[in-house]
C-alpha cells in the first residue's frame, strides 16, 4: 500500500510502498479516504512532540472505512502506522462513526483543531456579551474559536495575526468584528486599541509568546486567558502586577488527560456547533501524492486546514 513515511528527526515525509497493517487484538483496520495535518506533525519530526520512534507514518487524523463499510472519523493511529496512508491500524476507543452526508474535509478541519477551540473555550465558561480576543485568528483553531465564541455567547469577537489580509477576509465573512494586525512592532498598542473599555474577557491563545504577553496585558478584571498552543514561542514573560486579577490556563485537549469517551463527547458537540451556525472553515488540499508540498505547506502559515486525499470522494 502507498504511505507517506518520516525516517529519521527534522525528516521529510516521502511516499513509499508498505505492506497493509496486521491484524492486532483492540484495534481495527481502516481504509483510509481522507486525511489532516497540523503543527504537532511537524513539531513530532523536530523531536519536541510525543517522543517519535522511526520510521513512523506521518499524519494525526483522518477519514475512512472499517471493513464493513461504516464511515469513520480516527485521531490516533497505532504506531508505527499514521493517517497518511492506504489502510491503518487504529484502537477501537478512537474509531468515531460519522454520518454520510457530512463533508469529510469539514469533518478534518473540524475535530482535532475544532476541539483545541471548543474546549478551552466551554472551560473559559463564556458570559453572554463578553469581549473575547482569539489569537491566531487566520488558522484553523482560530477560525473555529471565533465561531465557537460566538455561538458561546461573545459579545464582541476580536481576530488578532500577522496578516492583515487574511484577518480581513474572515471579517468580511463577519466571522470577526474587529481585527488586530500583530508583528508590526507594537503588539501591546495594537491589541489595547480592540480591547475596549474594560479590556478582553476571555483570549483563545494558540501562539503562547511574545504575542501572548501583549495580550494578557490587555485583559479584563477577571479575565480569562486560555493557552493551547506554541505557535509563536515556548515561554512567557509577564511581572505579577500584569498578571494579578487576571487568569492564565494552560489546556491540554488531548488522551493524555481525556479518556477516549469524554473526547468523543466533545467531538460531538464540535458538530452540532457547526451545525447549527452552519461554519465552513478554511481547507486546502493536496493529493497523497504531493505530501511534500503540503509539508512545506504546513511548515509555513497556510490559513486554513490541510487535509490530503488519500482515496476519497468529497
Ligand atoms: N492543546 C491542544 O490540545 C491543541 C489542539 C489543537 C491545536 N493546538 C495547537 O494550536 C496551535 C494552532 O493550531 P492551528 O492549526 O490553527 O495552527 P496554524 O494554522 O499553524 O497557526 C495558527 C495561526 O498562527 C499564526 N502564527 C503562526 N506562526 C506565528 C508566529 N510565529 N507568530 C505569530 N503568529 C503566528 C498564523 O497566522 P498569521 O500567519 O496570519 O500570523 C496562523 O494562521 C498549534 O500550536 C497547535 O499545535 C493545540
Amino acid at each position: 500500500m502507498r504511505a507517506a513515511i518520516v525516517e529519521g528527526l527534522n525528516g521529510h515525509p516521502f511516499l513509499t510502498d508498505l505492506p497493509e497493517p496486521p491484524e492486532v487484538a483492540g484495534a481495527v483496520r481502516i481504509a483510509v479516504e481522507w486525511a489532516g495535518l497540523q503543527p504537532t506533525d511537524v513539531l513530532r519530526v523536530l523531536g519536541t512532540y510525543k517522543n517519535p520512534v522511526f520510521p513512523y507514518v506521518v499524519g494525526g487524523e483522518g477519514i475512512g472505512r472499517l471493513d464493513d463499510g461504516t464511515r469513520v472519523y480516527f485521531g490516533h493511529s497505532v504506531p508505527p502506522h499514521g493517517a497518511i496512508c492506504d489502510t491503518t491500524l487504529v484502537p477501537e476507543a478512537e474509531v468515531w462513526p460519522i454520518p454520510e452526508d457530512v463533508d469529510a474535509k469539514q469533518v478534518i478541519a473540524l475535530a482535532i483543531a475544532g476541539l483545541g477551540a471548543v474546549i478551552p473555550l466551554e472551560e473559559a465558561n463564556i458570559r453572554n456579551g463578553e469581549r473575547v480576543l482569539i489569537l491566531g485568528a487566520t488558522g484553523p483553531v482560530g477560525q473555529i474559536g471565533a465561531l465557537a465564541a460566538r455561538q458561546m455567547g461573545a459579545g464582541v469577537v476580536v481576530g488578532a495575526a500577522r496578516s492583515i489580509d487574511a484577518l480581513q477576509r474572515l471579517k468580511d465573512r463577519g466571522v470577526l468584528d474587529a481585527v488586530v494586525q500583530l508583528g508590526t512592532g507594537d503588539d501591546d498598542g495594537a491589541l489595547a486599541k480592540e480591547k475596549g473599555e474594560r479590556g478582553y474577557d476571555v483570549v483563545l491563545d494558540p501562539l503562547f509568546g511574545a504575542p501572548a504577553e501583549a495580550a494578557m496585558r490587555s485583559v479584563a478584571e477577571g479575565g480569562r486567558m486560555m493557552s493551547i498552543g506554541t505557535r509563536a514561542g515556548r515561554t512567557m514573560t509577564l511581572t505579577l502586577s500584569e498578571l494579578r486579577r487576571r487568569h492564565h490556563h494552560g489546556v491540554d485537549t488531548g488522551e493524555l488527560i481525556r479518556s477516549p469517551a469524554d473526547r468523543k463527547a466533545a467531538f460531538q458537540r464540535l458538530l452540532a456547533y457547526a451545525k447549527a451556525g452552519n461554519w465552513d472553515i478554511d481547507t486546502v488540499e493536496y493529493p497523497i501524492e504531493q505530501i511534500d508540498r503540503a509539508w512545506a505547506a504546513q511548515n509555513g502559515s497556510p490559513h486554513a486546514k490541510i487535509v490530503i486525499k488519500v482515496a476519497g470522494d468529497v
